[in-house]
């Protein structure tokens, strides 16, 4: 994926949820992972590569393409060309399975009714969850819940698939699930930019990490360098971030 961001500011009332984050990122890179201390930004910035909230200044482009924040025609484009997860589940709780993938489909994306069945249903089949097509989310773990929900922002085939924090929510062994099908994601060459907590798992798939921190890029590097264990314990601000999240 190309990405630009350019001297990115968000402002809410008296907090500065970012303060003009730059980032480049270029074509080899298929995972960029976002971490850092909650409040740091994460979220902030990646609505706003999704296209759902509008910067105070800056600006980004996606794969050489600037991203119009003033036209709502072409933000709401912008917005169904990729795929988004949100932190906490968000399946529509009186639909099954299949009606949480066909709905968007036909509503945001314009479908026919056999057409967005099919794609739902092939969606569902793609990460093993076509015997649950039919159930309500109640009806599903956690895991499956945002399996499904992941199924869903990947079938209208979207460009960027943006995930905050995508197992935050799941148990080690659903984690593991979820993680698994992001990594099966990555090796069919989906683009993807998440944000989790999850230093494991950004160690070895990220290719690239961003370290946000009270709206600023404090960090950024391939995962090797980030991680490096010398780093751990030293009085920067991702080195205590570091030791405080591998502590136990
Ligand atoms: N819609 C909003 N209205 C007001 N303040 C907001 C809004 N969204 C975010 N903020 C504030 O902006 C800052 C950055 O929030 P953000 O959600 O981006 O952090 P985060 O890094 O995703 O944290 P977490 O790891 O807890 O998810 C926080 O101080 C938050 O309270
Ligand atoms: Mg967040």
């Amino acid at each position: 994926m190309r990405v630009n961001i350019s001297n990115v500011t968000k402002v809410y009332g008296e907090i500065r949820a970012l303060s003009g984050i730059s980032i480049e990122i270029a074509e080899d890179v298929s995972i960029l992972t976002l971490i850092g201390p909650s409040g740091g930004g994460k979220s902030t910035i990646l609505r706003i590569l999704g296209g759902l909230e509008v910067p105070d200044e800056g600006g980004i482009s996606i794969n050489g393409r600037d991203v119009c924040f003033e036209s709502k025609e072409d933000l709401l484009k912008h917005r169904r060309s990729n795929g988004f997860l949100f932190q906490s589940f968000n399946l529509f709780p009186h639909k099954s399975a299949l009606e949480n993938i066909t709905l968007p489909l036909q509503t945001v994306h314009g479908l026919g009714r056999a057409e967005a069945i099919d794609k739902a249903e092939k969606s569902l089949k793609r990460f093993g969850l076509e015997s649950h097509s039919e159930k309500f989310p109640f009806e599903l773990s956690g895991g499956q819940q945002q399996r499904v929900a992941i199924a869903r922002a990947i079938a209208p085939g979207p460009g960027l698939l943006f995930l905050d924090e995508p197992t935050s929510a799941l148990d080690p062994e659903m984690t593991g699930e979820v993680l698994d099908l992001i990594v099966e994601l990555k090796n069919t060459g989906q683009d993807i930019i998440l944000t989790t907590h999850e230093m494991g798992f950004a160690r070895q798939v990220a290719d690239r990490v961003a370290f946000l921190d009270r709206g600023e890029i404090s960090s950024i590097g391939n995962p090797d360098e980030l991680f490096d264990e010398k780093l751990y314990g030293i009085d920067t601000r991702l080195g205590k971030f570091l030791s405080r999240v591998t502590r136990y």
